[in-house]
């Protein structure tokens, strides 16, 4: 059942201490992945989530670049878009921008405005940290005039308290957590 699934993925992901630099400890989706049966495992976890807890997603909006590995296969599976979060520049055609903070320095992500007001989003991505990644996201989609049902990721690093920075009324849901 869905539960034992929870367990046995969180038995597969590791750690990596120190990368990529000194003081951060790294959870690798990576290598877990690599093994067939987790892939299938985790695409089955996160497809029961969204019909679970986000029957009326219209839209599944993933960001670059861990979050893409997901976006497209929720998306594929259930028959709905699938839209990309990127970084500055690479996107074609209209597109809207946000700028936000880092520990050192800025980032730009971007979406096309071809998402269309009213559209019922669900951002998807790897893991929360800060909750920066997933704030710029929610402001981009917002702008668009799309209503953001919520947020999916397979982990959430609970320490680093990154709901705090995202608006309150944003149904976050996440497989796994760490303290
Ligand atoms: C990582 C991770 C999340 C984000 C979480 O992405 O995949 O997207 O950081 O951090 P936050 O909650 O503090 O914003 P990264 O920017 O390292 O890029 P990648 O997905 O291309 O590896
Ligand atoms: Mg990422």
């Amino acid at each position: 059942d869905y539960e034992k699934g929870i367990s046995e993925l969180k038995k597969r992901i590791k750690s990596f201490p120190n990368f990529p630099k000194q003081g951060i400890l790294f959870w690798d989706i990576f290598s877990a992945i690599s093994d067939g049966s987790t892939c299938r495992l985790l695409q089955s976890l996160l497809v029961q989530a969204v019909k679970e807890r986000y029957p009326e997603v219209e839209a599944i909006v993933g960001l670059e670049s861990r979050g893409f590995l997901f976006s497209f296969s929720l998306a594929a599976e259930l028959g709905l878009g699938c839209i990309p979060v990127r970084k500055k520049g690479k996107l074609p055609g209209e597109v809207v921008a946000y700028k936000y903070d880092l520990e050192y320095g800025s980032d730009v992500l971007e979406i096309q405005k071809t998402v269309h007001p009213g559209l019922k989003c669900l951002i998807v991505d790897d893991l929360i940290a800060t909750g920066g990644s997933i704030n710029a996201a929610v402001q981009l989609l917002k702008t668009c005039g799309a209503e953001v049902i919520g947020c999916l990721t397979v982990i959430e690093l609970e320490s680093l308290k990154g709901r705090s920075n995202i608006p309150e009324d944003i149904n976050i849901y996440s497989l796994i957590t760490y303290d």
